[in-house]
């Protein structure tokens, strides 16, 4: 394993991690804060596991959610899928790079296939979330439960694909840097989806209490 393929594989990944933070910039919701809906983010993530990535996350959609939990959980919801896809896409492109070792090209493959899963499974959360009307019955609890089930593999799924790249073993030092980086972004996207599982789950006892 030459050291400069590499530097050039961690090059990409930083250069995708900017990307995506520059388009999400642009991109991003025209917002002013407004007292009540910014206290409404910042109360629903203290209910997180991590609360700070959770505010500074969810605070740019604040005008956008109106301190309403469905809103809340939608827009979760659409920001872990779209950052779950995004992951996978540059996993993707990472493993059928030239240069990788025979066992970190195949860590990353089954990252990809474990990751390729969780965003089926938040695209079926969405889908089912658009078919529920807000109500204290059994079609919508049905459903509800049917998402926290889905949201819940997903996690599952995105901590399956970190096992792969935690054994810190006895790398060379590029190695050692490529594997941190890898975990470094799937690490967040778990956590981006733990945090919208609180927030469904905090949803569904709003509603059906
Ligand atoms: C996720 O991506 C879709 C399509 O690109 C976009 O319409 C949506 O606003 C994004 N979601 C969030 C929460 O940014």
């Amino acid at each position: 394993m030459a050291a400069s393929s590499y530097f050039s594989i961690i090059a990409l990944i930083f250069l995708t991690i900017n990307l995506n933070l520059c388009s999400a910039a642009t991109t991003g919701p025209i917002h002013r804060p407004n007292g009540r809906n910014t206290r409404f983010i910042r109360t629903s993530c203290r209910t997180t596991l991590f609360p700070n990535l959770c505010f500074t996350t969810f605070s740019k959609y604040s005008t956008r959610i109106r301190g309403n939990p469905r809103f809340l959980a939608t827009t979760g919801l659409s920001l872990a899928l779209n950052t779950t896809r995004s992951a996978t896409k540059t996993l993707a492109t990472l493993s059928k790079r030239h240069g990788l070792n025979r066992k970190d090209a195949a860590a990353l493959r089954d990252c990809v296939q474990q990751l390729g899963n969780a965003v089926d499974e938040l695209k079926d959360s969405i889908s089912e979330m658009s078919s529920t009307r807000r109500g204290n019955n059994k079609d919508f609890r049905f459903r509800m439960s049917n998402i926290q089930t889905w949201v819940s593999a997903a996690l599952t799924n995105e901590d399956t694909c970190m096992d792969g790249f935690s054994s810190a073993g006895k790398h060379k030092i590029n190695e050692r840097g490529f594997k941190i980086i890898v975990r470094g972004r799937v690490r967040r996207v778990g956590r981006l989806t733990s945090i919208v599982l609180a927030f469904v789950n905090r949803y569904v006892a709003a509603t059906t209490h």
